[in-house]
C-alpha cells in the first residue's frame, strides 16, 4: 500500500505536493479544487507589505488633507489584512489540509504584528515571503542574514505556528544562513522563490516583464541546493520550489532531501488536474522501485549521502567544460 504521508515543518501532509503561494491560491473555493485534485497542503497568495504602502501613497497624493496620513496609511493596511484573514478562515473552513498563511516583507521592524492575527483566523503555519534582493554596495552578507534572522525572531515571537522562511536563490552561501535560521526557529525553508524576470525590448528600448512562468531548467538549481542543504543541515524541513512541473520533477526532488515540494507555474498552465495526475505517477513509479512510504527514499541522494557529493559542486562544472571540444 503507498503512502505519500509526509511530515513537513512539523505539519502531517498526506501529500508532498503544496500549492505555492500565487493568485491560485486567492481564493477559498479554488483551494478546495486543489484539496480535491490530492493537494497536501496550500500556501495563501501572500500579503504584501509593499503593496499596502504603494497603495497608501496614491490614495495620499490624491488627498488635500495630509494630516489624514496616518488614518489613510492605517485604514489601508486594516482593509488589507481583514480581506486576508477573511481568505484564511474561508479556506480553513472548505478544506481540510493545512492552510498556509504567507506574508512578504522586507523590513523587520513595521507590520508583523499581523502574524498572530494570522495564526488567529486559523493559518496551520507561515511562510515567510521574505522578497530582498540585495544591491547596496555598502552592505555585506551578515548584514543580509540579520535582517532575515530579525524578521523570523519577531515572528517567532508573536506565534506558535511553525514559521517557514521562502528565499531567494541569490544568497552567497546558502547553508549557512539556513543553519543560522534553523538556530533562530525556522521550522522549515522553501528553495526558492523566484523573482521578476527583467528582459529589453529593444523595438521599444524598455525594460519589460520576461516570462512570468518559470521551466524544466530551472529545476537544476533548485535540485543542488535542495541537495547540499539537507545534507548539510539534516533536521530542517525543506520544501523544492521552482522548476518542478512533472511527477519525475518531484521524484527528483524528494531524492535529494525535500519533504515537499511548491508547484506554481505548472498549475497555471495546466491546471488542478496535473495534481492528480503527478501523483498517480508517483505512486507508479513507488510501487515499481519497491517503495512503500516517502521517508523509505526522502533524501537517498542527497549531499551526506551520495559517495562524491562534490558532484553537487562546482568543480563538476570545470570538468564539463574541460571536457568539450
Ligand atoms: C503569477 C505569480 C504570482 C506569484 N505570487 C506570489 C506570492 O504572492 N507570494 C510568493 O511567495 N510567491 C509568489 N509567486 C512565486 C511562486 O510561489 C513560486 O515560488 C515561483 O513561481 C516558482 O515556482 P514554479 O517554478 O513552480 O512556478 C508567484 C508566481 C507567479 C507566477
Amino acid at each position: 500500500m503507498i503512502n505519500l504521508k509526509t511530515q513537513y515543518a512539523g505539519l502531517t501532509l498526506q501529500s508532498p505536493i503544496i500549492v505555492s503561494s500565487s493568485g491560485l491560491t486567492n481564493n477559498a473555493e479554488r483551494n478546495k479544487e486543489f484539496e480535491k485534485a490530492g493537494a497536501g497542503a496550500i500556501v495563501l497568495k501572500s500579503l504584501f507589505e509593499e503593496q499596502m504602502e504603494m497603495q497608501s501613497d496614491a490614495m495620499l497624493q490624491e488627498s488635500d488633507y495630509p494630516e489624514a496620513a496616518d488614518y489613510i496609511r492605517g485604514y489601508i493596511k486594516a482593509n488589507h489584512v481583514e480581506n486576508y484573514l477573511e481568505l484564511i478562515r474561508k479556506s480553513k473552513e472548505l478544506c481540510t489540509i493545512p492552510i498556509i498563511a504567507s506574508i512578504n516583507c522586507y523590513r523587520a521592524d513595521t507590520w508583523i504584528e499581523f502574524a498572530k492575527q494570522l495564526q488567529d483566523a486559523g493559518a496551520d503555519a507561515i511562510e515567510l515571503n521574505v522578497f530582498f534582493l540585495e544591491t547596496d554596495i555598502h552592505h555585506s552578507c551578515e548584514d543580509l542574514y540579520r535582517l532575515y534572522t530579525q524578521i523570523l525572531k519577531k515572528v517567532k515571537q508573536v506565534v506558535t505556528i511553525p514559521v517557514i522562511i521562502k528565499l531567494g536563490k541569490y544568497i552567497s552561501n546558502m547553508p549557512a544562513l539556513v543553519n543560522q535560521l534553523k538556530a533562530n526557529g525556522a521550522d522549515g525553508v522553501v528553495l526558492f522563490n523566484r523573482f521578476y524576470q527583467p528582459d529589453i525590448d529593444l523595438n521599444t528600448m524598455q525594460l519589460v516583464s520576461g516570462n512570468v512562468f518559470s521551466s524544466h531548467a530551472d529545476l537544476s538549481d533548485t535540485i543542488r541546493w535542495t541537495a547540499i542543504v539537507s545534507g548539510k543541515i539534516p533536521n530542517i524541513s525543506i520544501a523544492s520550489s521552482t522548476g518542478v512541473h512533472d511527477w519525475e520533477d518531484v521524484v527528483k526532488c524528494l531524492l535529494a532531501g525535500a519533504s515537499a515540494v511548491e508547484m506554481c507555474s505548472a498549475i497555471y498552465t495546466h491546471g488542478a488536474e496535473i495534481i492528480s495526475q503527478i501523483t498517480t505517477c508517483v505512486e507508479e513509479w513507488m510501487h515499481q522501485a519497491h517503495y512503500e512510504s516517502l521517508d523509505q527514499f526522502i533524501g537517498k541522494l542527497n549531499y551526506a549521502n551520495i559517495p562524491n557529493p562534490a558532484l553537487y559542486e562546482r568543480s563538476q562544472f570545470m570538468k564539463y567544460f574541460s571536457n568539450r571540444d
